[in-house]
């Protein structure tokens, strides 16, 4: 797979990482020459759908990774028989960058996608990621392109690392070569409207033994035709169920969910078919931290359904990193629609405003999640 040559090159002493100790001792940087930034509309923004002036691009060849170098972003080349388009040895991660008042870009957890997108590509026989590689390209990328990030609650810039199988060969055996990739996305809410979620009763996600924990791209393709299907009956996502018994709730379409019964909330542990989520670890502590007795265990569909009959199920919520927490009105389960009440002051919206507190430099930050990038 080849890029476009650059016109102009030019090398940096990268200096000191905040993030990490070790630091690359150069990394090349071509800068683009005609920005896209002054032709966006910042407040009409579909999620996931402009992006930033650079990339970060590294490849991996003779065993190793090759030098890391930032430059425009542009239109990849590649032949028909690269590995990825034929096996799908590919696996992706999600970050926000968000912008406080004096113009401070932070990071949240970054060392969670770090770790989550090796584990993953582990999983899938892809070559780990040097964390200072990492670091060092997310660094240079967003200073590069800082003044995509708009201050203010709810505006931020969706941090996309991917890494994918680049050889030209349709052997189906693991790919000799790789490339990862950082391209960058300013946004701003995931869904526009509602979110109704229908409880899965007939596909699977995820089975026992499989890669339903990792961030591979073809975890989130598998998901497109069941969720259209429920489109068709009114709601935005699928809540996932066991293979097995489609009896226990696992995850909500690319969010983790929470259930609230009474005062208690409830989450499905992670396991070998459920991703670790980054905010849904984070929802979990903040809870505990501020008085909610949180329960992390199995959970019934059977249990959710009669709770809802007897008025004692409050809330329903997913979280994730590109909806942070995201209510939800109703559910669907076996030809029923339950609704959701609505509260004055529900639980979403309280560890909602703690967590982007944290992350938009509003609060202090007792846990040291929020990461400077300077
Ligand atoms: C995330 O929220 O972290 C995601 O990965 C969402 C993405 C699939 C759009």
């Amino acid at each position: 797979m080849e890029f476009k040559k650059p016109n102009h090159i030019e090398i940096i002493k990268s200096k000191k990482s905040n993030f990490v100790n070790t630091f690359l001792e150069k990394m090349r940087i071509e800068r683009t020459s005609a920005s896209n930034l002054a032709h966006v509309d910042f407040e009409n923004l579909t999620f996931g759908s402009v992006f930033t002036d650079h990339m970060f691009v590294c490849k991996y060849k003779n065993e190793k990774w090759q030098e890391p170098e930032v430059i425009p972003y542009q239109p990849l080349s590649f032949e028909p028989s690269m590995s990825v388009l034929h096996y799908g040895q590919s696996v992706f991660e999600g970050m926000k960058a968000y912008k406080d008042d004096e113009d401070k870009v932070w990071l949240f957890r970054p060392d969670q996608n770090f770790k989550r997108i090796n584990r993953s590509s582990e999983r899938l026989q892809i070559p780990v990621f040097p964390e200072n590689y990492f670091f060092e390209g997310l660094k240079t990328l967003l200073n590069l392109d800082k003044d995509w990030i708009k201050p203010g609650i709810g505006n931020s810039l969706y941090v996309r690392p991917f890494v994918f199988s680049s050889q030209a060969c349709v052997q189906a055996s693991p790919s000799k070569e790789y490339t990862f990739i950082i391209i960058c996305c300013p946004v701003k809410a995931y869904y526009g409207g509602e979110v109704n979620v229908l409880i899965a009763e007939e596909f699977s996600r995820a089975a026992d033994g499989g890669i339903g924990y990792t961030k591979a791209a073809g975890n989130y393709g598998a998901q497109f035709y069941p969720t259209a299907l429920a489109q068709k009956q009114g709601y935005q996502q699928i809540v996932w169920t066991d293979a097995k018994s489609h009896e226990f709730l696992e995850e909500a379409g690319t969010m983790n969910i929470f259930f609230r019964i009474g005062d208690i909330l409830l989450t499905a542990p992670t396991n070998d078919r459920i991703l670790d989520g980054v905010t849904r670890k984070s929802v979990i502590q903040i809870a505990r931290d501020s008085g909610i007795e949180v329960e992390v265990r199995p959970i019934k569909i059977g249990e959710i359904v009669k709770a809802s009959e007897n008025n004692s199920l409050k809330e329903m919520f997913g979280s994730g990193t590109a909806v942070v927490i995201n209510p939800i009105k109703s559910f669907g389960y076996k030809g029923v629609n339950y609704k959701l009440p609505e509260l004055e002051n529900p639980f979403a919206t309280q560890l909602k405003d703690n967590i982007m507190s944290i992350q938009y430099n509003l609060t202090e930050d007792p846990y040291g999640w929020r990461v400077a990038v300077d």
